[in-house]
C-alpha cells in the first residue's frame, strides 16, 4: 500500500500524462491433467511500461499472438491484471471495483477489430449507439435520439441508419457505428484494437482519417493496436513494438521509422511495402512463427528468430535502456552504447 502510493505521488507531476502503465503482467494459468493442476502460465502480457500522452497517439505494433489485444483489455480494466499498475489520470485504477470502476469507465472505450462480431444483430443502430448512455443516464431512446443521430453524421453515417439493423451496412459503416458507440460517453481515451484490419484496403484510410479528425475534435487520447507497422505510422505519435508479451523497442514515431534498432523492428518495416518500384527495398524475412508463450525461449525471447543472435542472446534477459532521445531498445546488441 506504501509502496503504491510513492508511485501516485510520482506520477501526479507528470501533467500531460493521460495514462501510464507500469511493469504490468497478465498471466493466464494452465490447468492440465485429470485434476486440472495449475502446471504453467501463458504469459500473455510480460511486464511491459507505457506512457500516453495527453491528444496523442501511442501506437501498439507486434505480430499475431504478441499480447496486444491482452494488453488493451488489461489496461482498460475488462480483464484483471496479474500484476503492476496503471494509472489513468494520476489516478491508480488497477485494483479499483465497483461503482468506483464503474465511474472510471466512463472515460475509456474500446473500439474492436471485428465491427460485426462486436455489434449485437438483434439491435438497431441508434439502440447500438445509445446503449453505453443509457447505462448511465437515466434516459429514454426518445431522449436520446437527437443526440444520437447526430453522433450518426459526425462518424459519416446517415441520419436515418438509426432504424437500420448492423447487417444492412458494409464492414467500413459498421466499424463506423462502433466509434459512434464508443463515443457515445465523450471519453478520454479510445483502444482502437486494429480497427481496420478486417476492412478492404481502399476502406482502410477513410476509417483511419475518421479517426485522426475525431481526435482533433474530441481531444482524444489513442491507443492504437496493429500488426502491421504501415498503418501505425500515419496515426502515431509514439510507437511501441511488442513480441511475445515484451516491449522490445518504444520511441517517437520519426525515431523508430528512421533508425529501427531492434531487428524485430528492422524486419516489420522492412515488410511495409515500397509505393515506387524503382525503389528496391531488402525484406529481412523471419524464420518460423511466434513460440509458444506458454514456453519462451530462455534469453531473449526473440533470439530464435533474430538474425543477429549472438550466444549471449540464448542467456541473458536484455532490458529496455534508452539509447537514442526518446527511444529505448531491449537489445543487447545495444548493451555497451
Ligand atoms: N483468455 C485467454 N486465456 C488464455 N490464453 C489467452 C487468452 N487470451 C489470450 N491468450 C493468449 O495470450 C497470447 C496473446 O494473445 P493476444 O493478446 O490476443 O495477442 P495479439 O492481440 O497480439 O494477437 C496468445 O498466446 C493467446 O493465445
Ligand atoms: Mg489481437
Amino acid at each position: 500500500m506504501m509502496q503504491t502510493d510513492e508511485v501516485k505521488k510520482k506520477d501526479l507531476t507528470q501533467k500531460d500524462t493521460l495514462l501510464e502503465v507500469q511493469n504490468l503482467k497478465k498471466y493466464y494459468p494452465i490447468h492440465t491433467g485429470f485434476f486440472k493442476r495449475k502446471t504453467g502460465d501463458v504469459k500473455a502480457v510480460d511486464d511491459i511500461s507505457l506512457t500516453l500522452r495527453k491528444g496523442e497517439t501511442f501506437g501498439l505494433v507486434g505480430e499475431s499472438g504478441c499480447g496486444k489485444s491482452t494488453a488493451g483489455r488489461t489496461i482498460l480494466r475488462l480483464t484483471d491484471a496479474t500484476d503492476g499498475n496503471i494509472f489513468f489520470e494520476g489516478e491508480n485504477i488497477t485494483k479499483v471495483s465497483g461503482s468506483k470502476l464503474r465511474k472510471a469507465r466512463q472515460d475509456y472505450q474500446m473500439v474492436f477489430q471485428d465491427p460485426y462480431a462486436s455489434l449485437n444483430p438483434k439491435m438497431m443502430v441508434g439502440h447500438l449507439v445509445d446503449e453505453p448512455i443509457r447505462n448511465y443516464r437515466n434516459k429514454s431512446h426518445k431522449d436520446l435520439k437527437p443526440e444520437v443521430q447526430h453522433l450518426l453524421k459526425r462518424v459519416g453515417l446517415r441520419e436515418k441508419d438509426y432504424y437500420k439493423y448492423p447487417h444492412e451496412f458494409s464492414g467500413g459503416q459498421r466499424q463506423r457505428i462502433g466509434i459512434a458507440r464508443a463515443l457515445a460517453l465523450n471519453p478520454k481515451l479510445i483502444v482502437a484494437d486494429e480497427p481496420v484490419s478486417a476492412l478492404d484496403v481502399s476502406i482502410q484510410s477513410q476509417v483511419l482519417n475518421l479517426l485522426k479528425e475525431l481526435q482533433e475534435e474530441f481531444d482524444l487520447t489513442y491507443l492504437f493496436i496493429a500488426h502491421d507497422l504501415s498503418v501505425v505510422k500515419h496515426m502515431s505519435d509514439q510507437i511501441g513494438v511488442m513480441y511475445l508479451g515484451k516491449m522490445v523497442e518504444v520511441g517517437d514515431n520519426e525515431s523508430i521509422y528512421r533508425e529501427p534498432l531492434h531487428p524485430y523492428t528492422q524486419a516489420l518495416i522492412s515488410a511495409i511495402p515500397e509505393p515506387n518500384p524503382l525503389i528496391k527495398k531488402e525484406r529481412i524475412i523471419l524464420k518460423g512463427d511466434v513460440p509458444n508463450p506458454q514456453n519462451p525461449p530462455r534469453g531473449c525471447v526473440f533470439h530464435t528468430r533474430c538474425p543477429m543472435a549472438m550466444e549471449k542472446c540464448k542467456e541473458f534477459v536484455p532490458q529496455l535502456k534508452e539509447v537514442r532521445p526518446n527511444h529505448q531498445v531491449a537489445c543487447l546488441l545495444y548493451e555497451n552504447q
